[in-house]
């Protein structure tokens, strides 16, 4: 502790030093510094006094209008003129708006008629229209217009129309042609409507025709062309003639005979459980009670009651997922992904039922149209009978052109073109075997 004041002598004398160095320094300045403070401040002073004068003159100039104004609306009033009353019109119109240009006319009147009428000229093909559509169109609705899971299907469904539950696609199911150009000019792709050239778009439905199996892929669709071309489903709608054909039949002179003589309520809807089988009363009072208020019958109060609890709906089982590939195998990932082609039609793994295809589970050794319950064609029928078994080769073969390879198959899919994908979903479906 006795050290502590000779550590703390050496340090006031520092402080000390240094306060008089400063002092030094700025006594020198010190006259100039305070004339530039002083001219500042002055300067500062001198620019609000103009503001506050310019405000002060917009202020009179203003209130000299006003008064003005109000001299001239006396003088007005004096002459009895209603202030009120709509400004005089010019010459009968709103001179608004301007005739349309032609241009802009030709920009919104695309529509395209059955009988080809508003068809640009343009040509296409399904070679060049299935780039477009893998380009533009293929993330919804799946490179062969067979629907990415939700999105609409645009091809297939041939013979289901009769079905309880029909596949409506432009294939199967629109009648012409021009609605297809139609509407995939005017509207798709979703999102980007409007940027389809007329080439591209025929190009386009030529491609869609093309997975539907109804052109080969050489056949060029055109303006010229396009109002001939007859679709699957041209007969399949017809003129509504029931107001003449069938109404009559159905309408009848009203029975008005042994009516009741009195029409008496027997029971409100709202304390029903349900809509009763037999009518009136048989019905089945609601057993809720709602705490609080009285308790009710057949002639009131009328409140509605608390619902009767509707019984418990099973929990829904998650569909089986298809048995997991291995993640470490690229390959089979890959098939997994391929396999989104087939998914529309076929399931595989646990519980896999037949769909528009059979079901592919144990495929390899399997012998061809072999599943119980699922309709095939007769060429499959007839590979079933030769003993045809399935391999690897043979499903390759089959993949890469199914309509070659089993003429008159009723799968309706162009194909897979890439080696590679044969190979992934050769592996994938292998992973479905026992
Ligand atoms: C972003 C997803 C998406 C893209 C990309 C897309 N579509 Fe669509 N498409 C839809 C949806 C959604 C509908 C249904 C629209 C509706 O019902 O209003 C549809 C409907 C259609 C239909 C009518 C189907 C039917 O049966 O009613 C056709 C034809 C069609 N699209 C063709 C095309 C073409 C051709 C392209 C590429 C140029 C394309 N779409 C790109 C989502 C898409
Ligand atoms: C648009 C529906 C559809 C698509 C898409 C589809 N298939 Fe098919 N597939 C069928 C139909 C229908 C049959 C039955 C063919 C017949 O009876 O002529 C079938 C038959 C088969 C068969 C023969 C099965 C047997 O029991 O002999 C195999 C294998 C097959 N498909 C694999 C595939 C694969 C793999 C894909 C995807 C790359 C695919 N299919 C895409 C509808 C489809």
């Amino acid at each position: 502790m006795s050290k502590s004041p000779n550590l703390v002598l050496p340090a006031i004398g520092g402080i000390a030093l240094m306060l008089g160095a400063a002092y030094g320094f700025s006594s020198r300045n010190y006259g100039a510094d305070t004339i530039a403070l002083l001219e500042d401040r002055v300067e500062k002073a001198e620019a609000r006094v103009s503001t506050a004068s310019d405000k002060a003159k917009a202020e009179a100039e203003r209130i000299t209008a006003l008064e003005l104004a109000v001299v001239e609306a006396q003088e007005q009033a004096a002459k009895g003129t209603n202030l009120t009353s709509p400004a005089p019109q010019m010459d009968g119109t709103y001179g608004l708006g301007r005739v349309a240009m032609a241009e802009e006319i030709a920009a919104w009147d695309v529509d395209v008629l059955p009988d080809g009428r508003g068809l640009p000229v343009g040509s296409g093909n399904a070679f060049d229209g299935e780039e477009v559509f893998a380009d533009k169109c293929a993330s919804c609705h799946g490179d062969f217009a067979e629907g990415v899971d939700n999105w609409p299907v645009l091809a297939g469904g041939f013979d289901t129309l009769a079905d309880e539950d029909p596949v409506k696609t432009v294939g199967s199911y629109w009648p012409h042609l021009s609605t297809v150009y139609d509407y995939v000019y005017r509207s798709m792709p979703f999102g980007e409507a409007g940027t389809l050239t007329p080439d591209e778009t025929y190009a386009i439905v030529a491609y869609i025709l093309y997975s539907n199996d109804l052109i080969d892929d050489e056949f060029e669709l055109s303006n010229e062309n396009l109002a001939d071309f007859d679709m699957h489903n041209k007969d399949g709608f017809v003129v509504d003639d029931r107001p003449d054909l069938e109404y009559a039949t159905w309408r009848a002179e009203p029975c008005m005979e042994n009516c009741k003589d009195a029409v008496e309520i027997t029971m409100r809807s709202v304390f029903l459980v349900e809509t009763p089988p037999e009518g009136g009363t048989n019905s089945m009072m609601n057993p809720a009670k709602v705490e609080g208020l009285p308790s009710f019958s057949a002639d009131g109060p009328s409140f509605i009651p608390e619902a009767a609890p509707k019984p418990v709906k099973a929990a829904v089982e998650p569909a089986p997922e298809p048995a997991k590939a291995d993640d470490g195998d690229a390959l089979i990932e890959a098939g997994k992904k391929v396999f989104k082609k087939c998914k529309a039609c076929h399931q595989v793994g646990d519980g896999a039922k037949n769909k528009t295809g059979p079901h592919l589970n144990d495929l390899f050794g399997r012998t061809f149209g072999s599943v119980d319950g699922f309709k095939y064609s007769n060429t499959f029928k007839t590979a079933l009978e030769e003993g045809r078994v399935w391999d690897e080769a043979s499903l390759a073969e089959f993949l890469s052109k199914p309509k070659a390879y089993m003429k008159g198959t009723k799968m309706s899919f162009s194909g897979l073109k890439k080696d590679s994908d044969l190979q992934a979903i050769n592996a994938y479906l292998a992973t479905f075997g026992n």
